[in-house]
């Protein structure tokens, strides 16, 4: 890993052993875009800047007479609004004047060990060791609008991030419109865009579709991430396959309205622009203020898909998650929710909690319902006060009797809702979102709290800290069951509302961040009616993130497969749960292929499924380093095949794999041997099953034999798994 400017060349070059990056000064102080892709030696690269002569009705770039350059054509690293480029810029900031010019110039950069923190935001951390900086400043002359770029290499491999700074240096207000965390010039069009959409209990669905000329976006603006669209893109080369071939991944650290948008130009040069969806944003500078963006993730490959995602994973797994249960292991749990929604109390749950104890289960989770007179989803949101009648005594009665059993103990909050049947709403009905004068829509019959506003992020730690602090509580499921409407905050002075939207997000950062240091030793989840809120900054306060409300283990491995493009498998939270659709065998296999729990009454199980859970919870133990620190490879994708859904774990010393296959329908040819990805073809691996030796060399080029594994016919819905072990 390096960072190194050429003072002859004007080229600054970012090298790791996976990457080169390079850019360039220009003329009077462009900042130019030059490569992006595989290592190369080479340190002069100016001849990257050109694309050919310009036509003849784009403009010259201000300050330079060279018919080889105009902004209109060549990449600048930050491009801004109306100096000739016209393509979408990444900065837009209306001025003073009323005017949107910016033309940005360098003036400077520093190099720095380590990986700054971004104010308020989560974002990637690396140790002084592992990671270089280097900042880039420009300056518009006019306005005296100053950018900070920031690019940090990982030597880690694969991985650069960015983030942009926006001062406003100069003597007048300036308010911007559009302020992406980063762009990433491609010089051909050659590219599929890979992308993941969905909805509610269909989240995180993969789609490949070509890359087209003129514009296209992943966009939210539902004041959250969302499970339409999640803030993740990548460009596959057209030969890319899951293996091999080209690929450049990108995300957003971030879980507001975001945008990842694309323009091909009409000479078939793609722009990626990374960052919050400017559509419903306005941030007023005001002389001597400045503005962060999110962070991006920029992720190249050449190993395909899977060696983008494998990146993905380690450098999410090492860089991203801060809780220290990223490292350490997890509780496995079992959750309430399936099991009795609203319908419990204090005894059903100690009655679980014997029973899962029983089963080898560590963690009881006490879902939705236990605050207020919550006894159903009309009412009682903000009301975070523990209902003792209900529960049959205080919280810590009832965490006590569950601990002497030898389970911890979890709970549910949803702290950014209120229901308008609530104490906390008739006492603030000023605290919920609604723009003056309008009428709120409910979503499952509740309003958000303005959680830009520091007193309602104050009601709610101090809430939430006495609960906490009043039992032994080992676990959060953090949810949050509807997107924003009438967007406003009663706070604001008009001049800022447009601010709300990222304001809110980071006001959920702040109480996110506030509950997670005060309460260190607790594992974080998040959800958001499933994984509606699935995205890289929720990753950097919880390790885990509930999947998908759809508990169905065949449609869960389309929303798992579509996850792990980006997740760590280690992030995906899955369970158990009581849908019939398969056998309890092919439910926990699935489970296993993310944070494993389960999510029934663990009550009515029959011996035989008792049986089958115990020997599941063997496995999650058995498996867990694998699973968590293993290379994740997809042997076949659900989305294309409807028949087998193949998968395998591989040890980063490669002497263990851990192979899966489920049918999702019984195929005609289904003796075939499967070919294993990612072992060394010099060991010699046992099929801890059939006792059946082979090298890595015939797994990898003829396959595991799996031609009687299923008896005569395979079962739709069937499964197994293999564990096999060089020795
Ligand atoms: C959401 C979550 C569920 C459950 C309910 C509780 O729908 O996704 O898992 O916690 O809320 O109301």
């Amino acid at each position: 890993m390096s960072i190194r400017f050429d003072e002859q060349t004007g080229i600054f070059k970012l090298d790791t052993d996976k990457l080169t990056y390079a850019l360039g000064v220009f003329g009077p102080g462009y900042l130019t875009h030059l490569y992006f892709g595989p290592p190369v030696p080479d340190t002069d690269l100016r001849y990257l800047l050109y694309r050919g002569w310009f036509d003849s009705l784009s403009p010259y770039a201000p300050g330079v007479e060279d018919p080889l350059f105009s902004l209109d054509i060549n990449p600048l690293e930050y491009p801004a609004n109306g100096a000739g480029d016209f393509r979408i810029s990444a900065l837009s900031v209306r001025n003073a004047d009323g005017n949107s010019v910016t033309d940005l110039r360098y003036t400077g950069y520093t190099v720095t060990r380590g990986k700054p923190a971004l104010p308020g935001l989560p974002a990637a951390f690396a140790a002084e060791d592992e990671a270089e900086t280097l900042t880039l400043h420009l300056e518009d002359p006019v306005t005296g609008v100053r950018v900070q770029l920031l690019y940090t290499v990982f030597a880690e491999a694969g991985v650069l991030t960015r983030s942009a700074r926006i001062e406003n240096a100069g003597a007048a207000p300036v308010v911007l419109e559009r302020a992406y965390s980063a762009c990433f010039d491609l010089p051909t069009m050659n590219f599929d865009l890979v992308h993941l959409w969905g909805k509610w209990a269909k989240e995180n669905t993969t789609a490949r579709d070509p890359l087209m000329h003129g514009r296209q976006g992943i966009r939210s603006r539902r004041g959250m991430t969302g499970p339409n669209h999640n803030p993740f893109l990548a460009l596959a080369a057209k030969d890319a396959t899951e293996d091999t071939g080209e690929v450049y991944g990108f995300q957003l650290v971030y879980s507001g309205n975001f945008a990842l948008d694309l323009e091909t130009d009409t000479r078939g040069c793609p722009r990626v622009l990374v960052g919050i969806d400017p559509e419903d944003f306005r941030w007023l500078l005001e002389p001597g203020e400045s503005f962060t963006t999110p962070e991006a993730v920029a992720v190249f490959s050449d190993q395909g898909l899977g060696g983008m995602s494998r990146t993905f994973h380690r450098f999410y797994r090492n860089h991203l998650m801060r809780s220290p249960w990223a490292k350490k292991k997890r509780p496995l749990l079992i959750n309430s929710w399936e099991a009795a929604y609203f319908d419990f109390d204090g005894d059903k749950l100690v009655a679980f909690a014997r029973e899962a104890k029983e089963l080898g289960i560590d963690l009881l989770v006490m879902d939705d319902g236990w605050f207020g007179d919550r006894f159903d989803d009309h009412r009682a949101l903000g009301d975070w006060q523990v209902n003792e009648a209900k529960l049959g005594g205080t919280l810590k009665q009832l965490v006590d009797r569950v601990n002497a059993l030898g389970v911890q103990f979890g709970i549910w909050y949803e702290p950014e809702m209120i229901n308008p049947d609530s104490d906390l709403y008739r006492a603030h009905p000023d605290w919920a979102v609604c723009a003056p004068g309008r009428e709120k829509s409910l979503s499952r019959h509740q309003c958000v709290l303005d959680m830009t506003r520091r007193d309602v992020r104050d009601y709610l730690f101090g809430e939430m800290t006495r609960v906490l602090s009043s039992a032994n509580i080992a676990y959060i499921k953090w949810d949050c069951n509807r997107n924003l409407s009438e967007a406003a905050s009663l706070q604001l002075p008009p001049e800022r509302q447009g601010e709300f939207f990222h304001r809110y997000v980071l006001g959920v950062y702040d109480l996110m961040d506030r509950i997670t240091r005060a309460f260190p030793h607790i594992l974080l989840e998040n959800c958001s009616s499933g994984g509606g809120r699935f995205d890289p900054g929720m990753l950097y306060f919880s390790p885990q993130i509930w999947g998908s409300d759809n508990t169905d283990p065949i449609e869960r491995l389309t929303i798992q497969f579509g996850a792990s493009l980006c997740y760590p498998i280690s992030a995906i939270g899955a369970h158990v749960s009581a849908n019939p659709r398969t056998g309890i065998e092919t439910r926990g296999n699935v489970a296993l292929c993310g944070t494993f729990g389960y999510e029934l009454d663990p009550g009515k199980l029959t011996p035989a499924e008792k049986a089958a859970v115990k020997e599941q919870v063997a496995a999650y133990h058995r498996y867990y380093d694998l699973i968590h620190e293993g290379d994740f490879y997809r042997l076949t994708a659900p989305t294309e095949d409807p028949f087998l859904c193949d998968w395998e774990f591989v040890s980063p010393d490669r002497s263990e794999v851990l192979f899966t296959r489920v049918v999702m329908r019984r195929p005609d040819n289904f003796y075939q041997p499967r070919r294993l990805k990612g072992l060394d073809p010099d060991k010699f691996y046992t099929d801890e099953t059939t006792g059946q030796v082979y090298s890595g060399a015939l797994l990898m080029h003829a396959g595991l034999d799996l031609s009687l594994a299923f008896g005569r016919l395979p079962q739709d819905g069937a499964s197994l798994t293999r564990h096999l072990v060089a020795r």
